[in-house]
């Protein structure tokens, strides 16, 4: 079949997706936290990011690739940690570590996934990055450590937007609890949803199996909070400090949207900074994603890696031209895998070389680094000098 006839964009992939998920697992997947604003508005500011189309230069040829710490990769893109990413779909955390290593691209192990850094290593070709909810425990900390390395993660991401558990009402609604835990009310929602209920009762209820390790504690506290909760910390500067002196490979401070914060860490010898919002998710106040990336851009020269709404090849071009290097997607990777199994995030990528292909024709662009600083807020400066 010709996915692209059926399924030219993102969009198409997340009506299917809908589709085949039972309800609670899609409001998992989609939810914010409070009125969800901050979600809408990463979307909304993106839309506000204008370029002016080019003519008469010519025929061109474009090349959406890029270096990232190191590593070629087709198109300046990798996949974000998602927690329980396996009740999203059946073997989710593995399905895409092997899609993005086959693309070449970085895929990111949530602390707070389904899967273990032992059972995705073997997937991730030793370039796996791993993402840390900071254990307060020294000790655990330590041993998640370990077990990354060993498992072939080799770039270690800390979070940093996470310091108390955020309400998320309409998870709350949906009657979605960590572990969950089956009401009859859910039971119905599979019942309508044949492939996802057939394929989780093969793998089994997904629950966050590198914690489990830690501590079997399974007592509930408000609703949105699960065991992660118990071992993690807020970190402070000297956390920083510590994992910067006890991790090898590159560190990524994930969550940042403030200058002088990014300003600190480069100071402190992180690799790369990733800006985020975690989607509207922790916060609904929050500027967006990308209105974070034009104001701490100038501020360092590190590497800087952003997600929080980018929806196809068009909002990666946003993102270079305001000095991004790095687009990082959860929900989207997540989407295309539950509409079309396996075969859904590879296709998802081609959507978005395909559409960077096309947006840098029309805009000219033959090399990515073509876009830094082509792109204005469309309530800004006068779009002549573009
Ligand atoms: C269901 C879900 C679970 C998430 N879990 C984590 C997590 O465990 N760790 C983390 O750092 N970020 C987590 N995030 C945030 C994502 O890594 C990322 O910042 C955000 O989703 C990016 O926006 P996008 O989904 O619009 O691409 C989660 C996001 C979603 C949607």
């Amino acid at each position: 079949m010709d996915l692209h006839a059926k399924y030219p964009a993102l969009s198409d992939l997340r009506a299917r997706a809908r589709r085949r998920v039972p309800r609670f697992v899609w409001d998992y997947l989609d939810s914010g936290t409070g009125t969800e604003a901050t979600t809408r508005r990463n979307r909304a500011m993106l839309d506000r990011v204008l370029f002016m189309p080019s003519i008469l230069h010519g025929e061109i040829t474009s090349d959406p690739s890029c270096t990232f710490l190191g590593q070629s990769l087709q198109v300046p893109v990798g996949i974000a940690p998602v927690g329980m990413s396996g009740l999203v779909w059946p073997d989710a955390e593995r399905l895409l570590a092997r899609a993005a290593t086959q693309a070449g691209l970085p895929y990111t192990l949530s602390t707070v996934a389904s899967q273990t850094p032992e059972t995705v290593g073997p997937e991730v070709g030793g370039k796996g990055w791993f993402q840390l909810y900071p254990p307060r425990d020294v000790e655990i900390r330590k041993d998640m450590l370990r077990r990354a390395r060993d498992a072939g993660f080799d770039t270690l991401v800390l979070t940093a937007d996470v310091p108390v558990a955020s309400r998320r009402e309409r998870q709350v609604r949906t009657g979605l609890r960590q572990p969950p835990v089956l009401t009859l009310r859910m039971l119905a929602q599979c019942a309508i949803r044949p492939a996802w209920s057939l394929g989780t009762a093969r793998a089994g209820m997904p629950t966050m199996r590198t914690l489990e390790a830690y501590n079997n504690d399974t007592t509930r506290r408000d609703p949105t909070a699960h065991v992660g909760y118990m071992l993690r910390t807020s970190p402070d500067p000297d956390y920083v400090r510590w994992l910067r002196d006890a991790w090898e490979g590159p560190l990524v401070v994930k969550g940042v949207l403030k200058p002088s914060d990014a300003e600190f860490l480069t100071i402190q010898g992180v690799d790369a900074i990733w800006i985020s919002n975690h989607s509207g998710r922790q916060f609904d106040g929050a500027p967006s994603s990308i209105e974070a990336l034009s104001a701490i851009r100038p501020v360092t020269d590190l590497p800087l890696i952003v997600d929080g709404g980018f929806e196809g090849g068009l909002d990666i071009l946003r993102a270079a031209a305001f000095g991004a290097d790095l687009v990082m997607m959860g929900r989207p990777f997540h989407a295309a895998l539950a509409a079309l199994g396996a075969s859904g995030p590879a296709h998802l990528i081609d959507i978005l070389r395909k559409d960077m292909l096309a947006n840098m024709g029309q805009l000219g662009f033959r090399t990515l680094q073509d876009a830094r600083g082509k792109a204005i807020w469309d309530r800004g400066t006068p779009l002549t000098d573009l």
